[in-house]
């Protein structure tokens, strides 16, 4: 009887363990016991959603689709209690429930995934697509394959709620399909801000119907060739991507790049320029005239009213590169001498002061890159973004002085960096890089920070800068795998992570990646994906 009992036990264990080796979901859920059995998805499959309205009705509609080409099934969506053959989706409010968590529960008779809010349902979902044979990425009827569904239990909340990926379309436009392309891996992912950087000195890439010039004469040139016929995104098109990300519970931040990184702005108009340097020309706005205050604050009202979001990204890094002008601009010397400001650093201090005063009153709450705290814009009002990884401090300096950070230091997260020592063209930083393994052990936090510093740090970003990625092969190959990586250090807690594990969980992604036609970069046998060449910067 006890060896029965024993021999049981263990042929119950053998199988979890084959079911816990099969269940490769990234990012790694918080809680994840694979059970015995499957579900598996038919023609006679319903999906339930209680309450049967607003967002939760969304999401099983989302599902719905998402099912429908890949299987030929079309399930119909109910609120008709079964207790069979279901997909279940409950909006509740329940202990233990935050934001963005869900459970899901697969048994052999039903699946039922519950969250408190969309998002949450939404992840459900996404969790329930990885626990489905790869097959279910294809575009077209796939005939013949059995869509089981491996029986689990899952509890799943994430670990920061800013999981976040840039992308640089002014050195290089992409259009929208890829961006739609980038938006539905993000939420393959887990991610949920899209931070779209629209204007920089190559190119302006976002209609704005006051200033028609700065798309038909800003929009013309990128990176690669500064000829290239005026490109960018009509508002429609804007509208178009935004209502896209929203589906997929993904908010889309805008950045204009302000007061540097304006020469395509300052070709368009050239009487809003304070001047440049040799080797950036025209590179700033011109802080020392009213009538610059007026466009830009004309050109944030357009912008502000096509993304709903709360966040407005208004750039403000690297002005030295370009404002050795405004020392002798006249406009902007009288603008010192009526503000008493002592030098062209106070000045740019109070541009940014002024401009974050302008996207508070528009409704917005301020985003910027690190440089902006040292001009002392309102910390309750501001979220910082950390890219310096070499100036530690400027993080340090933004939690002290009481700012929300979002972290995306240069390494591990910038994407334009190689991620192995055999690639030629992407950024390297005193020869460092960013590897599919630094991204995945990203942060280490000095241990002296407390719970409320801990608290002030939104989140974790990839910034995709396109100087070197002139076309979409390129651009996936530079993202993937990392961004499996980026996602589950953003989502994942932090005593749940583990390099091996991901590392054995990975191929099975990469798997999927296959399918839906992705040229990632393969980390585990680089001479199986070459390098695709990079725009090379001169
Ligand atoms: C930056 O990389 N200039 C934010």
């Amino acid at each position: 009887m006890w060896n029965k009992t024993l021999s049981l036990t263990l042929v119950v264990l053998i199988t979890l363990a084959a079911c816990a080796q099969a269940i490769s979901v990234i990012p790694q859920p918080t809680e994840l016991k694979p059970q015995s059995g499957e579900f598996v998805i038919n023609a006679k499959t319903k999906i339930l959603v209680t309450p049967p309205k607003g967002e939760a009705c969304k999401v099983a509609k989302y599902l719905q689709e998402f099912l429908a080409t890949p299987t030929d099934l079309h399930l119909p969506v109910t609120d008709v209690k079964t207790d069979s053959n279901v997909i279940a989706l409950h909006l509740e409010t329940a202990d233990g429930y935050v934001p963005e968590s869900y459970r899901l529960k697969v048994t052999p008779d039903r699946i039922d995934i519950s969250a408190t809010d969309a998002a949450g349902l939404f992840y459900g979902v996404q969790t329930l697509r990885q626990l489905l044979p790869n097959a279910i990425e294809y575009d077209v009827p796939m005939h013949g394959v059995e869509w089981t569904v491996p029986c689990v239990e899952i509890k799943d909340t994430p670990r920061y709620s800013w999981r976040g990926l840039m992308l640089d379309e002014s050195r290089h436009f992409f259009g929208k399909a890829a961006v739609k392309k980038l938006l539905d891996r993000m939420v393959l992912y887990k991610l949920n801000r899209f931070h779209w950087h629209l204007t920089d000195s190559p190119g302006w890439r976002i209609e704005i119907k006051q200033y028609p010039k700065l798309t038909t004469i800003g929009g013309i040139g990128c990176e690669s060739n500064p000829k290239a016929e005026a490109q960018f995104y009509t508002q429609e098109d804007i509208k178009e991507i935004v209502t896209y990300a929203t589906e997929r519970q993904i908010i889309v931040i805008p950045e204009i790049d302000m007061p540097g990184h304006a020469t395509a702005a300052n070709r368009a108009y050239p009487e809003f320029s304070g001047g440049g340097s040799k080797r950036h020309p025209d590179f700033t706005f011109n802080p020392g005239s009213e009538a610059t205050y007026e466009y830009l604050t004309n050109i944030l009202k357009e912008v502000t009213e096509l993304f709903p979001g709360p966040w407005l990204h208004y750039g403000g890094d690297e002005v030295h590169f370009g404002n050795q002008q405004w020392k002798t601009n006249p406009d902007v010397q009288q603008m010192m001498k009526k503000q008493g400001l002592k030098d062209i650093r106070e000045m740019e201090h109070y541009f940014n002061q002024r401009m974050a005063g302008v996207i508070e009153k528009l409704g917005k709450t301020t985003m910027g890159w690190d440089e902006i705290i040292d001009a002392g814009v309102p910390a309750e009002h501001a979220v910082i973004m950390w890219w310096r990884h070499d100036k530690p401090q400027q993080l340090n300096k933004a939690i002290e002085r009481g700012y929300r950070a979002v972290m995306c230091p240069r390494i591990p997260c910038y994407f334009d960096f190689v991620q192995h020592d055999s690639h030629k063209y992407g950024r390297r930083w005193g020869g460092k890089f960013c590897t599919v393994e630094s991204v995945y052990q990203f942060p280490v936090f000095p241990a002296e920070y407390t719970a409320k510093q801990h608290q002030q740090i939104l989140g974790i970003q990839t910034c995709v800068w396109s100087e070197r990625i002139q076309n979409t092969v390129r651009l996936d190959f530079m993202v993937y795998p990392r961004l499996a990586a980026l996602a589950e250090a953003c989502w994942t807690q932090d005593k749940n992570k583990d390099l091996g594990n991901f590392k054995k969980r990975l191929p099975a992604l990469l798997k999927r990646h296959d399918v839906l036609g992705d040229y990632y970069f393969d980390c585990f046998e680089p001479a199986n994906t070459p390098e695709p060449k990079g725009h090379e910067k001169k």
